[in-house]
């Protein structure tokens, strides 16, 4: 039984609380929060837990051995930081820090102290993601020519971040896991909407190694609650929509040929869409944020690395954040990674 703390019981850090508490091989302990009406509301529903103002009681309970940080992003190193110096496991909501150098520092930190360090990259722990990457992955698709999400909304906004740095993360972990790695080079424009100091809106593009280029739009004003991805191979096509429970993968048999014959002028050849069927496959419906945290509990009982959404991972998204932003002061330039 591994005792976890929570740092942070706003919208977010209660799911964890519940999660940790009715895993097999875990147990919510503490909770801390600087809010004393998020403690209360805490303590109303998860009658057994300790809470604390203070993070650094988490830190200091020898019975805990991980800790949950849900926190605004600005905290995420600091806690994540001292929290590795006192010998506890790490599971931190993404993204994991502000900087490529914070990240890396962690990663050392945690490798020094042979410490589990896990980034909260979700949608890695999504059935319908992980179908696409099979899709992907087994060639079905053939090579792909691009891929582009849609993850928009009217709220919640946030005022720690704007919001390519709160729901960009998602996408750029996806299109990294579903690529294998880093984009080369990205450029991306921003919006302040509501007349604040921050972005409310982004739409980036990202190229990745062999040609595939992948396009993100993220939004706190959209008449619209949508989380959907494209991705268009030269032999399949395929649509993930999270919030469709019938089936959110759509594999669409369709694909465009060339003929032999040349058309019009020397060069040009005649392009044939085929059309095939639709296939809705079977997808397994489990929730996300419990497989993520019991993977992050088995890696830590296993004492093996949490691949999926380890510290390098953490910090590829967050060095594609960064060129990401770079690219939206600069209005849109082409950044290389
Ligand atoms: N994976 C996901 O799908 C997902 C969804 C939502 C949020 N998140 C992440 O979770 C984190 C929290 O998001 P949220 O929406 O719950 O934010 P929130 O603002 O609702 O909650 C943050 C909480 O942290 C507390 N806090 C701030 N400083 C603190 C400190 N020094 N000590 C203790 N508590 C402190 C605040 O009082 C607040 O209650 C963010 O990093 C966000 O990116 C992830």
């Amino acid at each position: 039984m591994i005792n976890v703390g929570v740092i942070g019981c706003g919208q977010w850090g209660p799911n964890h609380i519940r999660i940790f508490s009715h895993l097999p091989n875990s147990r919510a302990l503490m909770c801390a929060d600087l809010n004393a009406q998020r403690l209360k509301a805490v303590r109303e529903t998860f009658t057994s837990i300790e809470t604390t103002a203070d993070y650094r009681d988490i830190l200091n309970n020898k019975d805990i051995r991980a800790v949950c940080i849900a926190s605004p992003t600005n905290t995420h190193f600091v806690f994540a930081k001292e929290a590795l110096e006192h010998d506890k496991h790490v599971l931190c909501e993404k993204p994991l820090a502000l900087t490529a150098d914070e990240c890396g520092e962690l990663a050392g930190l945690a490798a020094a102290r042979k410490r589990t360090l896990m980034v909260g990259h979700v949608f890695l722990f999504n059935a319908g993601i992980m179908k696409l990457k099979e899709y992907i992955r087994s060639g079905e698709l053939g090579c792909i020519h691009y891929a582009h999400s849609t993850r928009t909304n009217l709220g919640p906004f946030r005022y720690d971040v704007n919001a390519l740095w709160d729901l960009a993360p998602h996408d750029i972990s996806i299109f990294n896991y579903l690529f294998d790695g880093c984009p080369v080079n990205v450029s991306a424009r921003g919006q302040k909407c509501l007349g604040t100091e921050r972005d409310d809106l982004a739409f980036g593009t990202l190229e990745y190694p062999g040609n595939t280029v992948a396009h993100l739009h993220v939004s706190w004003i959209d008449p619209k609650k949508v989380r959907q991805i494209t991705i268009v191979g030269e032999k399949k096509m395929v649509t993930w929509d999270d919030l469709d429970d019938a089936g959110p993968i759509k594999l669409y048999d369709k694909h465009v040929e060339k003929s032999g014959a040349y058309y019009l002028t020397y060069g040009e050849f005649r392009l044939l869409s085929k059309e095939g069927g639709t296939t809705i496959p079977k997808v397994e419906l489990n929730e996300p944020l419990r497989n993520q945290d019991q993977y992050f509990i088995d890696c830590i009982e296993r004492n093996v690395p949490p691949e999926l959404a380890d510290a390098r991972k953490g910090r590829d998204v967050v060095r594609t954040l960064v060129a990401l932003q770079q690219s939206i002061e600069r209005r849109g330039a082409c950044v290389e990674l």
